[in-house]
């Protein structure tokens, strides 16, 4: 969480770093600030979103070349201008910015006040400044060293920019465990959370390690790590459009986001399926075709939204493959001393690539032997680094804190996955594969057809807005997508909703329903549609509102509910790349009506770096 970006060149720095903190605000947007030099060393920063950063310097002389900012999601201290960052040594000449978390700062706080140090806020990162400034003042080391060494003591996670108004041609970044690219232009750098700051000035970047400092003049960048080493920068070529960080005529990028799912699904299957011979190919994984013939257990480990399409990764492994899969929170598992040996492999999920818990999970099971399979959106990111092997999800760029796309998209990645080994231990027939495969080519145009639903889904929205729970029901696949229903309505309208299986409401949740209690049951024509009919008539037994989907054509659950969204027949396996559609644009609508702001939901971020 929170963005960071940094220029030095021989153009203005503020709007470059003002445009880059709005594409950065999806990582956070509890306040926003930015350093420049101009004469000498300038701060401003503000509580609240970029934009009121904006409003607060109307009329100000912002020139400088050389600058960095901001966005925070808060974490030590309140979202309040004076935790915002940058912050400050104490006698104002260092200024730093910093995504992660210093764990030890309070230690470090401690023998700093004791020797004489003021703070002027909340915060781990103004720690950390001062450490710098300490180590300066102890040792009268130059702040390259200072700063090194600072690095070696802190423990926890850090992307942090520094600046200093002795040396206004030079800004030394460094990273361990949270993400950051820098932009190599002539005779001008750029430093940022991710490649979107950087992709209309430059294309070629490059991903700091973790442990490594940059330390980058106009005309020179010298990386080393913290033990000194000078390191040799690997410079490549981003793949990203700047079309893609666009809302490109779309209110919000969650809804253009939604819409983009034929293409992202389309994308992701690219040169990875062959229908008519019944072939799935992941390069990616090749190397492990023999493991995956004698792997005795799967363990998928995810936060949130990636979670979700874990659980549907289950069903699909087991179903298709015949392997055992667990699927666990990484935040639970990780603390869990949990019993992995060198025969299991592990999934990790994750659009960002840098949730800090699952980060944590990959590092266990490694420590433990296991093979690691990662999931991923973001190229090059933190966790496919991790990994033995992976799948991305080539999804595109996912700028809407709420996913979406990207869900589809790892539920696809499992698909293929799923098929793939069931290819490698021949559990399912050539002709089945071939059957699968087949439909499976047609899910993107059976996702656009589940779009054409929107307008009923507005419509059914008015009727709910006003709602102060949801429960979202389904029964086997479709209980993930009840889950994933039920999360992206809470996230996005604050109404408070609950994912179930269905059979299990008769376990507690049945108690809820009334006339008030809106229920969404995922009722669609698979092997549990009569245990799910008999389910929506205990639930309008007790005279709540159901809206229900269901599959095209369907007479039966339209007599029952209230309303009906329908989805096209497919393949069981298929269901969750299509129930989920429906499910985003009802909570989309919903939100809209509800006036939240979709896109930025209050107190989430994309991506959550601690933990
Ligand atoms: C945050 C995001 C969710 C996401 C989760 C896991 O909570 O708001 O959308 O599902 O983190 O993130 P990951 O990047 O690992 O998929």
């Amino acid at each position: 969480m929170c963005g960071i970006v940094g220029y030095i060149g021989y153009r203005d720095a503020w709007p470059i770093v003002i445009k880059g903190l709005h594409r950065l605000e999806y990582r956070g947007y509890d306040s926003a600030g930015v350093a420049l030099i101009n004469d000498t060393l300038k701060i401003y920063k503000k509580a609240g979103k970029v934009s009121d950063l904006e409003d607060a310097v109307k009329g100000i002389d912002l020139n400088g070349k050389i600058g960095m900012g901001h966005t925070r999601w808060a974490t030590h201290g309140e979202p309040s201008d004076r935790n915002s960052h940058p912050h400050t040594s104490g006698d104002e000449r260092l200024a730093i910015i910093h995504n992660g978390i210093i764990e030890n700062y309070s230690a470090l706080k401690e023998t700093l006040l004791s020797r004489g140090h003021v703070f002027k806020s909340d915060t781990d990162t103004e720690v950390l400044i001062h450490l710098i400034e300490d180590i300066q003042d102890q040792t009268g080391l130059d702040l390259r060293e200072a700063v090194r060494i600072a690095l070696n003591e802190v423990v926890g996670a850090f992307a942090i920019v520094i600046m200093s108004k002795d040396d206004p041609d030079e800004l030394i970044a460094a990273r361990k465990g949270s993400p950051m690219v820098l932009g190599v232009g002539d005779d001008e750098y750029f430093i940022a959370s991710d490649a979107s700051p950087i992709i209309e000035y430059t294309k070629n970047v490059i991903y700091l390690n973790d442990n490594e400092i940059a330390f980058i003049r106009r005309e020179e960048l010298l990386i080393k790590n913290i033990d000194n080493v000078v390191q040799i920068p690997y410079v490549q070529e981003l793949e990203l459009k700047l079309e893609m960080l666009e809302k490109g005529g779309f209110d919000h990028f969650m809804l253009k986001e939604i819409y983009e799912q034929p293409r992202s699904i389309k994308d992701c299957m690219r040169g990875r399926i062959y229908p008519s011979s019944g072939q799935v190919q992941l390069g990616g994984i090749k190397e492990y075709a023999e493991k995956l013939k004698n792997v005795d257990r799967i363990i998928i480990v995810a936060c949130g939204t990636s979670w979700h399409a874990g659980l549907v990764g289950e069903y699909l492994i087991e179903e298709c493959a015949r392997i055992p899969v667990e699927v666990e929170y990484a935040s639970e598992f990780r603390y869990r001393n949990p019993i992995i040996s060198e025969k299991d492999i592990v999934i990790a999920v994750s659009q960002s690539g840098e949730t800090a818990d699952t980060m944590a999970a990959i590092e266990l099971a490694k420590e433990k032997g296991a093979t690691i399979f990662g999931i991923c959106n973001v190229v090059g990111a933190s966790i496919p680094r991790l990994s033995h092997a992976g799948v991305y999800t080539h999804a595109g760029p996912e700028i809407g804190v709420a996913s979406t796309k990207a869900f589809t998209a790892q539920v696809t990645v499992l698909t293929l996955m799923a098929l793939y080994m069931a290819q490698q231990r021949g559990t399912i027939s050539q002709s089945k594969l071939i059957h699968l495969l087949t439909e499976l080519d047609n899910i993107p145009g059976l996702v656009e057809k589940c779009l054409e639903s929107n307008e009923k889904i507005k419509t059914i929205s008015e009727h709910f807005k006003g709602a102060l729970n949801f429960l979202f029901l389904g029964r086997g696949s479709g209980f993930p997508v009840a889950l994933e229903g039920a999360l992206k309505l809470k996230e996005i309208s604050y109404i408070h909703a609950e994912g179930y299986p269905a059979a299990e409401m008769k376990h507690g949740p049945i108690a809820l329903i009334d006339e008030e209690m809106p229920v969404v049951f995922i009722a669609t024509k698979n092997s549990s549609y009569e245990k799910v009919i008999s389910n929506i008539q205990e639930v309008k037994a007790r005279k709540g509102r159901v809206i229900a989907i269901v599959t095209e054509g369907d007479t039966v659950v339209r007599g029952m509910a209230d309303y009906v969204i329908e989805i096209p027949d497919a393949d069981e396996v298929f269901l969750p790349l299509l129930a989920t559609i429906p499910l985003q644009l009802l909570s989309y609508h919903i939100a809209v009506l509800r006036d939240c702001n979709v896109d930025q939901p209050r107190n989430l971020a994309k991506s959550v770096t601690v933990e």
